[in-house]
């Protein structure tokens, strides 16, 4: 498991931009999952502003690795989030974005969603190979949407589960571990001093580790991106 430590979010931004274009050099398609809640933002205002020409959108291809169960126009949705911040703004084309819809019910949700994802990626060890899978990680060492309470999700013989948050109850569809650790690139956004002590326990194996889905991850194919202060405790 490797970690890279940034100034702040417009230098780790930066080289994100720099290995998604890196990427986009050795393959014709990226198969990309994108983490959501506030981290990505500032990630995605940064391409958006510098990266317009830089990177090769039309071969980019966008899926998420969880979504609230809510419309794509409501302030909870992953996806409204990055169309505001990202889509908007960039020459990607409609066809390469694939959300899910959160505005189903939410098994019916995650049953399309994970057809979707087994028809349109590539697939390795029997199942669809993410280039790149975009993780956040919640103070509560959460990542997608499986949290500590719902550990078992992480182990579903689905690719796609429906996940509920422990404190408001929101239903969401998750990515589930087969599917994420089945990704080339694991790579994790974590920015903030309130995100250091899991970062700590889940990269020195201390503390409650064990119980933090984020430390779920494959280790050879996982990459922190931190800032200085969610690595403050490194
Ligand atoms: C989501 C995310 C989730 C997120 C963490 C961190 O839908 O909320 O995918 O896993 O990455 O909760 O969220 P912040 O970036 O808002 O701290």
């Amino acid at each position: 498991m490797q970690q890279h430590i940034f100034d702040d979010k417009a230098a780790l931004a930066e080289h994100f931009g720099q290995l998604l274009r890196q990427m986009s050099q050795e393959k014709e398609k990226i198969y990309i999952a994108l983490s959501g809640g506030s981290t990505p933002k500032a990630i995605f205002d940064h391409l958006a502003e510098n990266y317009q020409k830089q990177l090769p959108w039309e071969r980019l291809y966008f899926f998420w690795g969880d979504e609230r169960c809510v419309a794509p126009d409501h302030a909870d949705s992953n996806y409204g989030m990055t169309k505001t911040h990202l889509f908007d703004k960039v020459p990607v084309p409609a066809d390469n974005i694939f959300r899910v819809k959160g505005e189903q019910e939410p098994t019916k949700a995650a049953e399309a969603y994970e057809i979707q994802i087994d028809r349109t990626l590539p697939q390795e060890n029997n199942l669809p190979a993410f280039d790149l899978m975009l993780l956040g990680m919640g103070d509560d060492g959460h990542t997608a949407s499986i949290f500590p309470h719902e550990m078992t999700l992480w182990d579903s013989p689905l690719l796609c589960e429906v996940a509920t948050h422990p404190e408001s109850g929101q239903k969401r569809v998750t990515l589930t571990g087969k599917v994420i650790n089945n990704a080339r690139h694991i790579l994790f956004l974590v920015t903030g001093s309130n995100k250091a002590e899991k970062v700590q326990e889940i990269i020195k194996q201390s503390g409650q580790w064990r119980n933090y889905p984020a430390a779920r991850t494959s280790a050879d194919k996982t990459t922190w991106l931190l800032d200085k202060d969610a690595a403050a405790l490194l």
